[in-house]
């Protein structure tokens, strides 16, 4: 393993520049003017795998963005097989004028590199890509057979991963998926995370008259979508937080006794998250601390509101129509697909006859759970220990990652998220970074995991 380690002491200058022509691709896969970003971004990353020695590289075509594959058999047959996933994806940009340095031209500033991608997901997939690399050009081979999975649709939903794991079942098939796409409770805090909350997005759009109406000929007459739709939303939930949907709350699982006490030994200061986040006063569900709220309770929330007249000076009009996006954040044993159902039934329920009321589902992921004390999650607790030289601590996240059930039910992988982003990363904010330290203790741990695995 010494060697290994030397190689990537070695190779740090190469394997920054490296990240930064990644990370220069504006990977956007939410807006189709990056289509051919997109595009360019998977080459890329077919190009590098196969100049490191991994095989069968191609991307595959979906009716979304490309996914990109390939892998390395040479452990043999008896050899432990695992699947690396991560998104080569990237959220959208704006507000550009909060960035301090160009989202796709990297720069570097005090020991973090700054661009979008960096931490969510690209650097920390590339921690894979240059552990694998380490172990091939090192030994010619690597303790573990390894397939790498990364998919260019993760910040849009995975909308079209679901259907390549079921018809690729055979090639995908492995004993644990990995994931770095997850972040550390703290700095200088490796964490490995054992649940991600799931998600059903919606957008809801209220129509009233067939065109925007003079506000004074009209007003007092029909009643206002914009109105309507924001009666409606706050409908959404009572005083003491809790969401009206009905049934809502029905397949919730509280966390066990053993997690809230985990949870209260973690060094979670309240003062530093407020101030982080430049609020006076935290709000949520009645009964529960800030780290039950976002990890193991599920929550709803307004991503964006549109409707009326938003130019410059004023308007005087009724609106046509309003239209609203609505995300859940699930957790087990919840079901998206009949939490949507409940939700556009709810909102149909809610509006008033003067309106008509469209739902349309986005997307929806399930909530996850992992064992904490399987031998996938125990190799990588051992490698985070011996890269970072800290002792490593558990938590639940509140972000999904829509995919990684998926590997559970259809591959039959456990999963392990051993991620290396950090709470200051801003990831989905202007200023996104990572810190170098985890850039390369990530790879690090990545190349010591896959010889951990290996001896278990
Ligand atoms: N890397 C995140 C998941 C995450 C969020 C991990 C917060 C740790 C902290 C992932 O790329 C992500 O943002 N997922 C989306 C999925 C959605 C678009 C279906 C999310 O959680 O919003
Ligand atoms: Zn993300």
């Amino acid at each position: 393993m010494q060697k290994i380690l030397d190689y990537i002491e070695a190779q740090k200058e190469n394997h920054l520049s490296q990240l930064i022509d990644f990370l220069k691709f504006p990977s956007i896969s939410s807006d189709s003017k990056y289509n051919a970003d997109m595009e360019k971004c998977s080459n890329w990353l077919v190009e590098h795998l196969k100049n490191i020695g991994i095989n069968n590289v191609k991307t595959y075509p979906t009716a979304g963005h490309p996914i990109v594959y390939g892998e390395w058999l040479g452990a043999g047959k008896d050899a432990k097989t695992l699947l690396i996933y991560g998104h080569y994806d990237v959220q959208p940009v704006d507000p550009l004028s909060l960035w301090n340095s160009a989202p796709f031209e990297p720069t570097i500033l005090n020991n973090r590199i700054y661009a979008r991608g960096t931490a969510d997901d690209k650097g920390q997939l590339f921690c894979h890509v240059k552990a694998i690399e380490a172990h091939l050009k090192t030994y010619g081979k690597l303790p573990v057979n390894v397939k790498l999975l990364f998919e260019g649709e993760e910040e849009a939903g995975s909308n079209h991963l679901e259907d390549f794991i079921i018809k690729n079942k055979e090639m995908l098939s492995c004993d644990f998926s990995m994931i770095s796409d997850t972040e550390w409770f703290a700095e200088g805090l490796p964490t490995i995370c054992y649940g991600l909350r799931g998600i059903a997005y919606i957008e809801v759009k209220v129509t009233g008259p067939n065109r925007d109406v003079h506000s004074g000929s009209f007003g007092g007459a029909i009643d206002n979508p914009i109105q309507v739709l924001a009666w409606m939303i706050t409908q959404l939930k009572d005083r003491y937080g809790r969401i009206t949907v009905p049934n809502f709350y029905d397949d919730v699982v509280p966390a066990t006794n053993d997690e809230r006490e985990n949870f209260k030994k973690l060094p979670y200061n309240e003062a530093a998250y407020k101030e982080d986040l430049g609020v006076g006063e935290l709000n949520g569900e009645t009964g529960y601390s800030t780290l039950e709220r976002t990890w193991v309770r599920p929550s709803l929330d307004l991503n964006g509101i549109v409707g009326g007249y938003t130019g410059e000076g004023a308007k005087t009009i009724i609106p046509s129509w309003a239209s609203a996006k609505i995300s859940m954040r699930l957790v087990p044993n919840q079901k998206p697909s009949q939490i949507l159902k409940n939700i556009a039934a709810y909102l149909r329920k809610l509006a008033p006859p003067t309106v008509k009321v469209e739902v349309q589902e986005l997307h929806s992921g399930s909530p996850l759970v992992v064992e904490r004390d399987s031998i996938g999650i125990k190799s990588a607790v051992a490698a985070l220990k011996a890269a970072f030289g800290k002792d490593v601590v558990f938590m639940r996240e509140g972000g999904s990652i829509p995919i990684v059930v998926l590997f559970g039910e259809e591959l039959h992988a456990p999963a392990i998220l051993m991620g290396f982003g950090l709470p200051a990363d801003n990831i989905h904010s202007p200023n996104e970074s990572l810190h170098l330290d985890n850039f390369f203790g990530g790879i690090r741990a990545s190349a010591i995991f896959y010889d951990e695995i290996s001896k278990q």
